[in-house]
């Protein structure tokens, strides 16, 4: 078979080891390779590179996507839907790989519902995409962002602060939970709960009475009530871009003025979604990617590699695509255990 692969929506670490698992394990089996650059786009577009054995050597280790992506989306208008048919038919694809997010695999999902063999591959550092217990991504990202709270450690145990630190997850606080988590931060802010902000100026008061400084961890996702600055722009699929919108620079103002704690924040932004992905992500790209190419080399189309219990399988498009998946009660309830 010749099989196209595609990187679609926000890069993040463990989409190289997973394009490198898809092209040698189908290689490995007999079939071709062809590199879509750009996401959707590239299919639109009719933009190809090589992939072959060669072309992915040295790509465990390394962040961001040889692919290139883009968030396109590629049936918004009928005559990209169309193109997206026209591209696939010159190259006369046997199948494709869509390597991505809930955007991308929906997309994936629709080209499957037009009858083209399609398998998907889950991605995103958010990891929120619900048919999959993790996704590759989002290790690595908050490994930088735990990183990133113990350097604000560090500077406000010296001056005895608050110290704010926003990350990325979307309407999923997965990264703000493992960051606060991992880094015993004295709150930690999800979009998942409701905001209360007694309840976080008592933490903030409690950990500089206690130890010198505080800090807290806001998911860019949180909902303040009234906004501050202007709302973010949105992409091709609707969604607002958060980080616009500056929840952690809200938070450290209101956080000074109710506490009388001098209080500095830091917006992490996509520092976080760059980088070698960690050996975890790598693993999980690995096999995941590999079994993209089982589950076509099968003929099971329509389906997306998953992790469920330890074990990778595979699950039908509308399976792996429920509603994003959020932090659950369990977790939340861990989360407030060590910050009260
Ligand atoms: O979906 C991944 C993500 O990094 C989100 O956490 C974030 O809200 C968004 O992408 C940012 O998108 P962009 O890179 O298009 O600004």
């Amino acid at each position: 078979m010749k099989i196209g692969v595609l990187t679609g929506g926000g890069d993040c670490p463990g989409l190289n080891p997973a394009i490198r698992a898809v092209v040698l394990r189908a290689h490995a089996l007999g079939h071709t390779t062809l590199g879509f650059r750009d996401g959707w786009k590239g299919l639109r577009d009719d933009l190809t590179m090589p992939l072959a054995p060669a072309d992915v050597r040295g790509l465990i280790g390394r962040g961001g996507t040889i692919l290139g992506s883009s968030r396109t989306h590629p049936f918004q208008r009928p005559e990209d839907a169309e193109k997206v048919l026209t591209t696939w038919s010159k190259h006369r694809l046997d199948g494709l790989v869509a390597i991505g997010g809930d955007d991308t695999l929906s997309a994936a999902r629709e080209l499957a519902r037009r009858g083209r063999p399609v398998v998907g591959v889950p991605k995103t550092m958010d990891n929120d995409v619900d048919g999959t217990d993790w996704t590759f991504g989002f290790f690595s990202a908050s490994a930088v962002s735990l990183d990133a709270l113990e350097r604000l450690r560090d500077t406000g145990a010296s001056h005895h602060r608050a110290m704010v630190l926003e990350v990325m997850g979307r309407h999923a606080g997965w990264v703000a939970l493992a960051t606060g988590l991992g880094g015993a931060a004295d709150a930690t802010l999800l979009p998942e709960e409701k905001y209360d902000e007694s309840r976080l100026f008592d933490q903030v008061r409690r950990a500089v009475r206690e130890r010198g400084f505080a800090l807290v961890v806001a998911s860019e996702g949180i909902d303040l009530g009234e906004r501050r600055g202007r709302a973010g722009a949105a992409d091709e699929f609707g969604h607002e871009l958060l980080r616009e919108r500056e929840v952690g620079a809200e938070l450290a103002q209101r956080i000074q003025a109710g506490t009388g704690i001098e209080t500095r924040s830091a917006q992490i932004g996509h520092i976080q979604r760059g980088g070698a992905p960690v050996l975890f992500d790598r693993l999980l790209a690995t096999r995941l990617g590999a079994r993209a190419i089982d589950l076509a080399h099968a003929g099971r189309w329509g389906q997306v590699a998953v992790l469920r219990g330890g074990e990778v399988t595979g699950l039908p498009f509308d399976d792996a695509l429920g509603r994003p998946k959020q932090v659950n009660a369990d977790w939340l309830d861990l989360l407030h255990t060590f910050d009260g």
